[in-house]
């Protein structure tokens, strides 16, 4: 079971989560049709865009905003000069489900660091966040300008933060299409990037609405796969909505691999063994009503089943808004913005233009100047009144449109453009500029000093 730790804010997220969770309708029946379109949960494969940023910095993962320091650059050997690694063996493959599995990997990775000067413990601890769409242009009329929005929004938090964004839009195991696609993606990240100690999966629908915190990454040490859930969903009642899959944090590292084969033997790519387990699933699963397994309910299952094994690995995180339901922050975006400006106006400190390669250390500051002040934890949670981490619009659909009908059209649309829009506006700062109104495209220039100034003026 979780440590006790994290029992207690997992009975309140449970509560809560457990009504309004919308993650059911995403893969009810009625949509099952939609899978291969579901381009939230998809991630291609073959052609990546690899979006290289923050070379500069390297920045203090614990988010204290201390520590700067310029990742130094290593003397690279050449096609001819190299010492030979695992990618001079032609047995180690890319591919999942392709029926040789990669082992000796904490070795084959350490080796590979060593050769390039990098084994040094004390280095931070460097993420690889991987997204992803649809290979085919989306169907929704609106939908490609809005994955437009929410990869802009990913490659603005990377940027802040250090992390390199790979975002990529083809199915690299044929089989593995709409939700199961981020699998053989993950895997093959982690081994074109043996410099990366965490591979950290975000679908496409999800929004980085705070773009201050830092992933508390001490606190995953020992463990190798952080998800979000609802510790009283997944645990005692073993609902496949216990868990989202959307998000995930995964080291690098042999028990993930092992892991990631485990979980895509459950999957499309295995066509007998993913036909048997859709039955086991809704046989062992509650409130799933549908035969075919997807990523979320055999991730489930796997925890609950081997909680001795991969479940010792993992932490199921419930402190902040690693993801956040989207209907439990978007009504509530207006009041955080106002609260984080009170603060502002009491801290000159916090109002000095800088450059935006000092992020993390403004971020820093406001963070301790919030803390006590705005209730809440920081990175979000279903009470208080801070920035969610994440906001994840699950069910909303917006490459195809075609949302669950729970929801309307408008609160879908109007739910995404506020939460881009809360996001944008933490990144215009910088250059001057924040929106005119929380739905408005219009910017407006800000005034020195701002917000005591805005007060002042308005
Ligand atoms: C957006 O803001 C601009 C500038 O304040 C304003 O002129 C415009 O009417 C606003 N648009 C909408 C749709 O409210």
């Amino acid at each position: 079971m979780v440590a006790t730790s994290e029992a207690a804010p997992l009975r309140v997220s449970a509560s809560v989560g457990s009504k309004h969770h919308g993650g059911a309708g995403t893969r009810g029946p009625a949509t099952r049709r939609r899978a291969r379109d579901v381009v939230v949960f998809a991630a291609g494969v073959a052609a990546t865009l690899l979006a290289l940023v923050g070379t500069a910095s390297v920045l203090d993962p614990g988010g204290r905003g201390g520590l700067v320091a310029l990742r130094v650059p290593v003397p690279v050997p050449g096609p001819e000069d190299g010492p030979r690694t695992f990618y001079d063996d032609p047995e180690v493959s890319y591919a999942v489900a392709a029926g040789r599995r990669l082992t000796g990997w904490d070795a084959k990775r350490a080796e590979w660091l060593r050769s390039r000067g990098l084994g040094r413990r004390s280095a931070p601890e460097r993420v690889v966040m991987v997204s992803g769409s649809q290979p085919e242009p989306c169907p929704g009329g609106a939908g490609d300008h809005l994955m437009l929005r929410f990869l802009k929004n990913k490659l603005d938090y990377c940027r802040l933060h250090g992390i390199e964004l790979l975002y990529n839009r083809e199915f690299l195991h044929p089989a593995m299409g709409g939700y199961w696609a981020k699998i053989p993606i993950v895997r093959a990240a982690m081994l074109a990037h043996p410099d990366a100690e965490w591979v950290w999966w975000v679908d496409s629908d999800a929004v980085f609405t705070d773009m201050d915190f830092s992933l508390p990454l001490a606190k995953y040490g020992g463990r190798n796969f952080v998800v979000y859930g609802w510790p009283d969903k997944f645990f005692v009642r073993k609902s496949w909505l216990g868990l989202n899959a959307g998000v995930f944090l995964i080291r690098n590292c042999q028990w993930s691999l092992d892991f990631m084969d485990e979980w895509a033997r459950m999957g499309p790519a295995y066509p007998e063994d993913h036909a048997r387990w859709g039955e086991v699933l809704r046989a062992t699963l509650s409130d799933k009503d549908s035969d075919v397994a997807c990523d979320q309910s055999a991730l489930v299952y796997l925890l609950l089943n081997n909680w001795e094994r991969p479940g010792k690995k993992t932490f199921v995180e419930t402190e902040y808004f690693f993801q956040g339901y989207w209907k439990e922050v978007v009504d509530r975006l207006d009041g955080v913005a106002a609260r984080y400006e009170a603060v502002e106006r009491r801290s000159p400190g916090l109002r000095r233009r800088h450059a935006e390669q000092e992020h993390l250390r403004y971020a820093g500051a406001r963070n301790a100047a919030l803390r006590g002040v705005v209730p809440g934890p920081a990175g979000g949670g279903e009470v208080g009144w801070r920035r969610p981490l994440i906001t994840h619009f699950v069910g909303c659909q917006p490459c195809s449109g075609g949302r669950n009908p729970m929801y309307s059209r408008e609160s879908c649309d109007d739910g995404m453009r506020h939460a881009l829009g809360f996001a944008d506006d933490q990144v215009l700062r910088a250059y001057g500029f924040r929106h005119a109104a929380p739905l408005n495209d219009s910017v407006r220039g800000l005034p020195f000093d701002y917000p005591a100034a805005h007060a002042r003026n308005d």
